[in-house]
């Protein structure tokens, strides 16, 4: 059965944009996980994008989004994660090709650089997309081969 689960987080600049995200989703019948931040105090993105990057890394969950302010600082924290691809994106263009080619696991968006229609469109096409397997399972496993290389970065 399809797991239903997905844990959220963001900083002050991608708090308002994850509330709306959260309602949509909850809404759509998935079950989400909210990693915070719960304040508009000023935080500092990587407290919030580590533990979920670790938690998707760790397959104790499948699906994620991260957001912050431009999603930059979100998507750089998130790919240190071995077995994390994540996936900044701004149209539905992208959205879908980051399930379809890069089969990401956490889509990442920027709060203060797409309004609220438009991401919870990327987030629907993310979720509803398949990857497509075939020469991207290729390209997917030489990133593999560079982590298994690297091995435990933490
Ligand atoms: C916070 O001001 C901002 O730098 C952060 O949300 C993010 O955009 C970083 O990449």
């Amino acid at each position: 059965m399809e797991d239903r689960r997905i844990a959220i987080a963001s900083d002050h600049a991608g708090r308002e944009l994850k509330e709306d995200i959260k309602e949509f989703l909850i809404s759509s019948g998935y079950e989400l996980v909210d990693m915070g931040t719960d304040s508009d105090e000023r935080v500092d993105y990587p407290d919030y994008g580590i533990p979920v990057a670790e938690k998707v890394s760790k397959g104790e969950i499948q699906k994620a989004i991260l957001i912050c302010g431009t999603g930059i600082g979100m998507s750089i924290v998130a790919n240190k994660f071995s077995g994390v691809r994540a996936a900044l994106v701004y149209d539905t263009y992208t959205a879908r090709m980051a399930k379809e080619h890069n089969d990401a696991n956490i889509l990442v968006i920027g709060g203060r650089v797409v309004g609220k229609g438009l991401a919870r469109e990327m987030v629907r096409v993310w979720l509803e997309s398949s990857f497509q397997g075939g020469r991207h399972s290729r390209r997917l496993d030489k990133i593999r081969e560079i982590e298994d290389r690297m091995g435990e970065r933490i």
